[in-house]
């Protein structure tokens, strides 16, 4: 995760599907007892848990203080560490690197590639999902929408997110020494917690990049119309569904 505006407690508190819908993910990764593992972006910590319940030795790592601080207090048996994904190194060969729900706030993706690459063993792999190409769309269109409507002249400037396809990642992997055996986009709609709160919450928590700079009253007013815009398109029988469509890929390191 890229900035410390992050609230640990309300991540845990409203956004568990995160790390619930990511469990799917782990079938991918398969992790072995006695595996050398790393979660990239580990968040507070749920994912890393089950991953060392398979016997691996695995380390979580995540840019967001609050998100490491939360992982130690759940997980006092693991070890975690704060760390930019653009730019870490690990002392032993990996032989997997796994991330869930992160390496679309990574907005410079080679770097993070080459850490990983760098991380594991020739053979190692790389297990990732994250947000792809058209991801949130209809909750980005409503965001850039307000935004240009009370004045904002480049709105496309604040947008925190990298949604890429799998052709524009699959050719970032190979170019930096990884053989792709497995990549696939899908939209998986997601009920986002809290009913008639939930598009809100969500806002909040994950869109607060393109509300940054505005007072509080210009942002509460903004995040309503968005939640106007989307009402027709999102909401149904009391909870919100957003539009997620996610990427997942397993890459494995060139011998
Ligand atoms: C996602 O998991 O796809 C996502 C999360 C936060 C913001 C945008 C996308």
């Amino acid at each position: 995760m890229s900035q410390d505006s992050w609230n640990s407690a309300l991540y845990e508190q409203n956004h568990a599907f995160v790390w619930q819908y990511g469990e799917s993910l782990l079938e991918l990764l398969a992790p072995q007892a006695g595996e050398r593992i790393l979660d990239l972006g580990c968040g507070t910590g749920q994912l890393t848990e089950k991953i060392a319940q398979s016997g691996a030795f695995v380390q979580g790592i995540d840019s967001s203080l609050s998100m490491i601080s939360t992982a130690k207090a759940n997980y006092p048996h693991i070890s975690f560490a704060a760390a930019d994904a653009r730019d870490f190194q690990v002392e032993v060969p990996l032989d997997a690197v796994f991330s869930n729900a992160v390496l679309h706030w990574v907005k410079q993706p080679d770097a993070a590639i080459d850490c990983v690459e760098k991380a594991l063993r020739p053979g190692g792999r790389f297990v990732a999902e994250f947000g792809g190409k058209g991801n949130v769309g209809a909750i980005a269109r409503a965001l850039l929408s307000v935004l240009s409507e009370i004045g904002l002249k480049e709105p496309e400037s604040l947008n925190p997110w990298y949604f890429p396809s799998i052709g524009e990642y699959a050719l970032l992997l190979e170019k930096q020494g990884f053989d792709v055996g497995y990549a696939v986009l899908f939209d998986r709609p997601t009920l986002l917690e809290g009913g008639s709160a939930g598009m809100v919450n969500w806002i909040e928590m994950f869109a607060g990049g393109f509300l940054s700079g505005w007072s509080d009253d210009v942002r509460s007013r903004a995040i309503l119309a968005v939640e106007e815009c989307l009402r027709p398109t999102l909401y149904r029988d009391g909870n919100w569904i957003a539009d997620y469509r996610r990427i997942r890929v397993v890459a494995v390191k060139n011998y």
